[in-house]
């Protein structure tokens, strides 16, 4: 069955499978314009952009992509009036909860990326209790950042660093670009090799700063609970027609 869905996938959409992203990160941005524009609350436009979300990981899955970042809630977001940012958490907690019969299911590994210790108490069980469930899975691991911001990743990681500096574990010569990425959330995964930004807006936003030194950035207008499994493909298609140097000629 997933052989067919591959077939149909490559005839539709010219992809080479040969050639996929590893890891894909997504900042999924419009959620609140999208409702806007319905004349609904923006909750309505987060519960919609959970709802694209499923769909996209899904087919990054049947692909064969082995990584996906999604970015949920930035250490910036708390900005946001607290009956949002409630709102959001409360979606966050059902995400995690429903991925244990859904995405588990589908053999997807959940992991969350942030600080934790400032979630609730609730969410930090849930989030720990979905990531054991699912820790065995062999399918695309779905990094979700929440409570993310990259220069509090890299913060914490200097941190770290210098703690073994201090204990004597490590020498201060011995600190390298590998060093620093096996201190990141993100320790142990690779790069990601494309990421798309929804919603009109070219920036990063604190999202894997360090990561995506050599990412390839797309871009779309629509809005993210308006993204499917055809603008994936479109974004993959691009991202494939494109010549990767790292420097080189
Ligand atoms: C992205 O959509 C979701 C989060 C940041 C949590 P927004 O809520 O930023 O939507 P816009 O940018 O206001 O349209
Ligand atoms: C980035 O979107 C964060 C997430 C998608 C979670 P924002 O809407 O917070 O970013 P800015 O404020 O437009 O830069
Ligand atoms: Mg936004």
């Amino acid at each position: 069955m997933s052989f067919l869905k591959f077939k149909k996938s490559k005839a539709a959409h010219n992809i080479d499978y040969e050639n996929l992203p590893e890891h894909i990160g997504v900042i999924m941005d419009g959620n609140g314009r999208w409702a806007k524009k319905r004349g609904l609350p923006r909750s309505a436009g987060h519960s919609a952009g959970a709802d694209a979300l499923k769909k996209i990981v899904t087919e990054c899955n049947n692909m064969g992509i082995k990584y996906i970042t999604v970015y949920a809630f930035s250490t910036e977001n708390w900005k946001r009036p607290k009956e949002e940012v409630d709102y959001l958490m409360n979606l966050l907690m059902d995400y995690l909860k429903n991925a244990e019969t859904t995405l588990a299911g589908e053999n997807v590994v959940i992991k969350a990326i942030g600080i934790r210790e400032n979630l609730s108490e609730e969410l930090q069980f849930q989030i720990n209790k979905t990531e054991e469930f699912t820790k065995n899975n062999t399918g695309i691991v779905m990094n979700i950042a929440l409570n993310y911001g990259a220069r509090e990743e890299i913060v914490r990681a200097v941190k770290n660093i210098c703690k073994c500096v201090n204990d004597g574990d490590m020498d201060i010569d011995d600190i390298n670009a590998q060093i620093i990425s096996d201190n990141l959330y993100t320790q142990n995964q690779p790069d990601p090799d494309l990421i798309i930004r929804t919603s009109g807006e070219e920036r990063i936003s604190n999202f894997l700063l360090w990561q995506l030194a050599y990412s390839e950035l797309w871009f779309t207008d629509k809005l993210w609970p308006d993204f499917r499994v055809e603008d994936l493909h479109k974004a993959i298609c691009d991202f494939q027609a494109r010549n990767r140097r790292y420097g080189g000629v």
